[in-house]
């Protein structure tokens, strides 16, 4: 049985007394819930004040990136090392907005999500289609091609640490949800893939998250499917109502 796993992208919003503000009522908020995995991934300069908050709690933080190489020359990145060092458990990869408008390609993501395994750190690895490879009946073909690229040289074991979370682009921060029939034709599309690559095991152990205009009235539904495992929320990530809604749907 996989545990349903709610993490929330905050992107590039707010301020520092914003989301101290955020993570405190969440913290509250998600003080007696035992039965989902909740996560929330800050701007990398309000991480290290989030983490604070969120230290000994039941949310769990994450980075919206990282780098893979270990330390050095590389201006403007963040290591790993450092992302464990204030207390990050997950970091998202291969987020479509890192794919399409900074341009990040499988290769790079998948040096990325080796590295943040072997630092201890959880991938959580974003696939999606744009929509006119949709509109071109080529969504599958994105999605493997996504897969084999950016988990390229995983072992199984590996697998344990890595949670997946399908995001079709034209759905995100648009308003306009996939049905969840569309989702779970993909996520089963993803979970077949998984047992081919990995076996049978990893694959049922496999979390796999929606994303995209992801809210309280719409979560049910989605996350009611056998393959889909919990969401990835952007928008709805900003608010605690908002986000907890989405959390207590899900249970
Ligand atoms: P929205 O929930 O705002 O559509 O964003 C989804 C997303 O990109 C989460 O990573």
């Amino acid at each position: 049985m996989r545990r349903p796993f709610i993490a929330g992208n905050w992107k590039m919003n707010m301020d520092k007394a914003g989301a101290v503000a955020l993570a405190q009522g969440l913290v509250e908020a998600c003080k007696d819930i035992a039965d989902v995995d909740v996560a929330i991934c800050p701007p990398f300069v309000y991480l290290d004040a989030v983490c604070q908050v969120c230290k000994g709690t039941n949310v769990a933080v994450g980075a919206e990136n990282c780098y893979f190489e270990d330390n050095g020359a590389f201006t403007g990145e963040i290591s790993v090392a450092m992302l464990k060092d204030i207390g990050a458990t997950y970091v998202i990869l291969g987020h479509s907005e890192r794919r399409n408008i900074i341009g990040e390609c499988n290769e790079l993501i998948n040096k990325k999500v080796k590295k943040a395994l072997a630092g201890g750190l959880k991938p959580i690895l974003c696939i999606g289609e744009l929509l006119e490879t949709r509109k071109a009946g080529k969504t599958m073909d994105v999605i493997k091609d996504q897969l084999e690229g950016s988990l390229a040289d995983l072992t199984a074991e590996d697998m344990a640490n890595v949670t997946l979370a399908y995001e079709p682009v034209w759905a995100i921060g648009t308003g306009e949800v996939a049905t969840p029939e569309q989702a779970e034709e993909v996520h089963a599309f993803v979970r077949d893939w998984l047992t081919n690559r990995f076996g049978a095991e990893v694959a049922q152990n496999t979390r796999i998250q929606y994303g995209g205009s992801v809210k309280a009235s719409n979560a049910q539904g989605l996350i009611g499917k056998e393959d889909i495992d919990g969401a990835l929320v952007g928008g709805a990530s900003l608010k605690v109502d908002a986000f907890m809604g989405i959390i207590n749907n899900c249970r």
